[in-house]
């Protein structure tokens, strides 16, 4: 076996997990380790914190958080933080967010807040009879797994309905418990998670003890697996922006309103029925919905993941934002299943993710989930009028020459001059650092 291998690496301590990495995976280690070291907390209590939060650290990765502030939802003002590595993401909602602020601003609600878990298992008994027992076999998983939603059930949650799927044309003797759940401020996925396992252990007694299985077949259930489902149609939420088409603007190039509008519409149609436009333009919306995630310590793979199916749901990979243009009037809207908690998990855990919820003024999850579709409603719009208008390049490329920049070591003044001179130019790495060469 390779030396690269190692048993109990977990056990190591921090320092010699370093020092193991280094040695086996870089040219130079002390410059690794020099490197993995230089981003440690110097406070050890936070470093210890964030060393919590994951196993097996060697460093922790730096990402840029910022704010787009000037979004106005439902009449109230919110800087909104975003933690994004991608240039251009936070300038494209600031600037969104201030155009509509002119417009009457973003509207949103929220149109239901319904989690849902199953219990999968295989079963060869008569399902007729587990039917005409169904009822007291809900009555005793929710008398079981009381202990557990006892103190959800205080907060005005807990679960709210229990359906027993017959899946045997799909699979045979495949059957499935759908459990829908109300989880208040939390995103609940321990809180599901807990419930589904007491539930599954439920079914199995019930299903060996009640009299109505007479047959010793019927008495055995194979639980497959109990968890959480990260698709929540019906944990939905809808941030809107309209205004007359005249109000619209002329742009930035000089199209007038009307044109862009109709422009603007027909992209997000396209959206809607070319797969791969489809891709690119969700992408867009993630931008702004993904960095505002992050920012708030929320599941970020949950809230993709659920996205994602809710854009194919009727079988095809659509466009989750809508455009109309019906009796004079722009509307632009968007729906997320959106699965967001704000009490939980690491949202106070993590310094700045407290931050970024205490700058929000410290929402429910319900205006989290508000706040986070109206975040990825602006940046769909400012790609979307950029793309119409201007082109994304013209944006995209003053930035990346700033990183460009940045990374070749010019001085402000360097960067003036070279932000002048390559207006309406390409840029490139190369082309920057020959600018540089020859101005030095
Ligand atoms: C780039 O990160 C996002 C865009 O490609 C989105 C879009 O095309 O709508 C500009």
């Amino acid at each position: 076996m390779s030396n690269k291998t190692i048993s109990g690496f977990s056990k190591l301590s921090k320092p010699d997990k370093v020092k193991w990495v280094a040695e086996q995976f870089f040219q130079n280690p002390d410059e690794a380790t020099q490197e993995l070291m230089r981003w440690w907390n110097a406070d050890d209590e936070q470093q210890r914190l964030l060393d919590g939060f994951s196993e097996n650290t060697l460093s922790n990765f730096p990402m840029p958080f910022g704010i787009a502030p000037n979004f106005m939802i439902n009449g109230r003002v919110y800087a909104v933080p975003m933690v994004i590595e991608e240039s251009s993401v936070v300038a494209a909602a600031s600037s969104a967010a201030k155009y509509w602020l002119d417009r009457g601003g973003f509207h949103a609600k929220v149109l239901g807040t319904k989690k849902l878990g199953q219990v999968h298992f295989s079963w060869s008994g008569d399902v007729r009879k587990l039917e005409r027992v169904f009822g007291e076999l809900k009555t005793e998983l929710l008398q079981d797994a009381a202990p557990i939603t006892a103190n959800m059930e205080k907060r005005g949650g807990g679960v709210t309905s229990i359906e027993l799927l017959d899946f045997t044309i799909q699979e045979p003797r495949y059957y499935q418990l759908k459990v829908s759940f109300e989880t208040c401020d939390s995103m609940g996925a321990n809180f599901i998670n807990s419930v589904l396992e007491c539930f599954a252990k439920t079914l199995d007694r019930f299903i060996a003890t009640h009299p109505i299985f007479d047959d010793n077949s019927e008495r055995d259930v194979i639980i497959i697996m109990s968890i959480l489902s990260n698709y929540t149609p019906e944990c939905l939420v809808r941030a809107w922006v309209e205004c007359p088409v005249d109000k619209l603007g002329p742009f930035n190039n000089g199209l007038p309103a009307a044109e862009l509008a109709e422009k603007f519409r027909k992209a997000v149609r396209i959206a809607y029925f070319d797969p791969h436009r489809a891709t690119t333009h969700n992408k867009g919306i993630f931008n702004g919905v993904d960095a505002v995630v992050l920012a708030t310590a929320n599941d970020f793979r949950a809230v993709e993941a659920g996205c994602h199916t809710y854009a194919a749901r009727d079988g095809q990979y659509r466009s989750l934002s809508h455009c109309t243009i019906e009796n004079g009037i722009f509307r632009f809207w968007l729906d997320l299943p959106l699965a967001l908690g704000t009490v939980g998990g690491l949202t106070k855990l993590h310094p700045i993710a407290k931050l970024s919820l205490e700058m929000l003024g410290n929402p429910t999850a319900e205006e989290l989930m508000m706040i986070i579709a109206s975040t990825g409603l602006a940046q769909n719009f400012a790609a979307v009028r950029s793309l119409v208008t201007t082109g994304i390049q013209a944006g995209h490329m003053k930035m990346h020459l700033a990183n460009i920049l940045n990374h070749l070591g010019a001085s402000a003044d360097e960067a003036m001059e070279a932000m002048k001179y390559f207006e309406g130019k390409a840029v490139s790495f190369t082309t920057v650092r020959e600018y540089l060469e020859a101005s030095r």
